[in-house]
């Protein structure tokens, strides 16, 4: 517990440096409910704001810039109306700088969708002050952003359907309030991990919500809460929320059991804050292999594996490729990844009942399995139920998750961990305390007699069964081999009984 409690110390160290709470966090909301035609007065402190559109996926090139009214600017940039508009918008700042992140995506915008306008929203002077200072401001950058937005409708017939609002942490919320003040409905609001701090909780209009865009959908990276307190916001605000990895710990972010020195620790609040960016680049990038996220009422279940349906809308697409959906609040979504471009992987539901035959009531099993697919194999995976153990005489059902595709499941191996040594010795020490002797050490003795699978990403159903119809009996130290017998599982209730 000292461990946990130091690493929360240098998170709060961290979190104070990076969010700059020192202001008191109430008071800086107040005003914000202010009108559209307050804000409307004062939206020149805002002309800071600046949009810079990208053509070339060089860099270095400055691309050039939109202004509200200026026409000459339209057509020197080469602004086309009838084409996608995309809006990049950054969050929080401390350098004042570019993050590394904002060229990936921009590049991989302008390679997705080659004839889109690209524009970048550079609020940056905003940005780059004390957070409740800079959330003060997204209001503003918002009203500023719908300015333009409405002029251009103007000037341009703009249609507002085909615009798409991209924003990273604070940057989401600025976009959420563009969608408020702008006329009309646009057509997309994308939130990378929007900010938590001063947004949870809050009501709808000072927020993203999914009045803010004819579609919102929201990636939520860094969910973690330290004493109240979440980079991300948690809750629910878009029409569909996806919560990749639980939301929380993120492949290839986590330190691990190692005691981290602060610096690392701001790293690893930066990867999993920022690694809703890059799930999104990747589903711009990598339009082959698409990664799936499926409905579920939280992560729990989830990791459980009951959650693997794509019946009635209840898969869809990551990042980009989201498909849009019916108006439904509060849809959460989930899915696992890799730690690493292409993140997406595969996911399998697996359902075994397993019959309690001889002495196992405390045996507290721990399975792997191992799959055999028609392109490779898989390495030992442990069978999670999920902080539960193994029920007896039920129908355990649990999560696998591969990397890599193996093609279709050939051959499953379940193998129950330990040695009949060491049971044997374990019993030996139990016999020792009960001083019963001569007892031969009896040998607990479970039954699986098939395994049913289904695939997430393809939706595929199957039932394995018993190489060797003889031999479904597992103790520790031993492993069953199933194949396919079946296509397809649903076998009727009656039957089923049977199993
Ligand atoms: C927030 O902005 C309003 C004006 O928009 C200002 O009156 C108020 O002082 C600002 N609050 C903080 C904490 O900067
Ligand atoms: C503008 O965009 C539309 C739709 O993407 C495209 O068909 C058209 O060729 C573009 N016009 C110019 C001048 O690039
Ligand atoms: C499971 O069923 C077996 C026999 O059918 C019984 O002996 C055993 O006590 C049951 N175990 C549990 C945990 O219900
Ligand atoms: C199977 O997986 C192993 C280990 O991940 C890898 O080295 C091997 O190249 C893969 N084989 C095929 C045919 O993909």
């Amino acid at each position: 517990m000292n461990h946990k409690a130091r690493l929360l110390w240098i998170f709060l160290q961290c979190a104070a440096a990076l969010l700059s709470f020192a202001a008191g966090e109430k008071s800086v909301l107040k005003g914000e409910d202010s009108g559209l035609d307050e804000l409307s007065t004062d939206s020149k402190a805002f002309n800071g704001v600046k949009y810079n559109m990208r053509k070339s996926l060089d860099l270095d090139q400055e691309g050039c810039y939109l202004q509200t009214g200026k026409k000459d600017c339209l057509e020197e940039c080469g602004f086309n109306a009838t084409a996608k508009t995309i809006f990049i918008i950054h969050g929080w700042t401390m350098s004042g700088l570019f993050e590394s992140w904002m060229h990936k995506l921009v590049s991989a915008v302008i390679q997705r969708e080659s004839e889109a306008n690209v524009v970048v929203v550079d609020w940056r002077t905003m940005a780059q002050q004390l957070y409740p200072d800079a959330v003060n401001h997204t209001n503003g950058v918002g009203l500023d952003i719908a300015t333009m937005l409405n002029w251009l409708q103007d000037e341009q017939q703009l249609p507002l359907e085909k615009v798409h609002l991209i924003g990273y942490s604070l940057g989401a919320h600025v976009a959420g309030f563009a969608g408020t003040f702008v006329r009309g409905t646009v057509g997309r609001i994308t939130g990378l991990d929007p900010a938590g701090p001063m947004f949870e909780g809050v009501e709808d209009q000072k927020r993203l919500s999914p009045d803010d865009a004819d579609f919102v959908d929201v990636l939520h990276t860094y969910t973690r809460e330290a004493l109240g307190v979440s980079i991300g916001i948690q809750q629910p605000i878009g029409d569909i929320d996806i919560y990749p990895n639980g939301g929380d710990v993120q492949p290839g972010c986590a330190l691990g059991d190692v005691l981290a020195v602060a610096g690392n620790f701001m790293e690893v609040m930066k990867c999993e804050h920022e690694r809703a960016v890059h799930l999104f680049v990747d589903s711009l990038m990598n339009k082959e292999h698409m990664s799936f996220a499926y409905q579920c009422t939280g992560p729990d279940r989830f990791k459980k594996g009951i959650c693997l349906s794509c019946r009635k809308n209840r898969c869809n697409n990551i990042g980009y490729n989201t498909r849009k959906m019916r108006k439904r609040r509060n849809s959460k979504m989930y899915l696992k990844t890799r730690a690493d471009t292409p993140f997406g992987g595969y996911h399998y539901q697996m359902k075994m009942h397993v019959f309690n035959r001889k002495q196992a009531d405390n045996a507290d099993p721990t399975f792997h399995v191992k799959l055999y697919g028609a392109h490779n194999d898989t390495a030992q995976i442990s069978v999670d139920v999920h902080d539960e153990t193994i029920g007896l005489n039920l129908t355990n059902t649990f999560l696998v998750f591969t990397e890599k595709d193996i093609g279709d499941i050939l051959k499953i191996r379940l193998s129950w961990e330990g040695n009949s040594e060491s049971w044997n010795s374990v019993w030996k020490n139990i016999k020792k305390t009960f001083w019963a002797w001569n007892a031969k050490p009896p040998k607990p003795v479970l039954e699986v007699r098939r395994i049913r699978v289904k695939a997430g990403e393809t939706q595929k159903k199957f039932t394995f069964c018993a190489q060797d119809p003889a031999k479904t009996e597992i103790s520790p130290g031993e492993a069953v081999v199933f194949t396919k017998c079946r296509d397809g599982w649903e076998v009727k209730p009656r039957k089923r009984l049977l199993m």
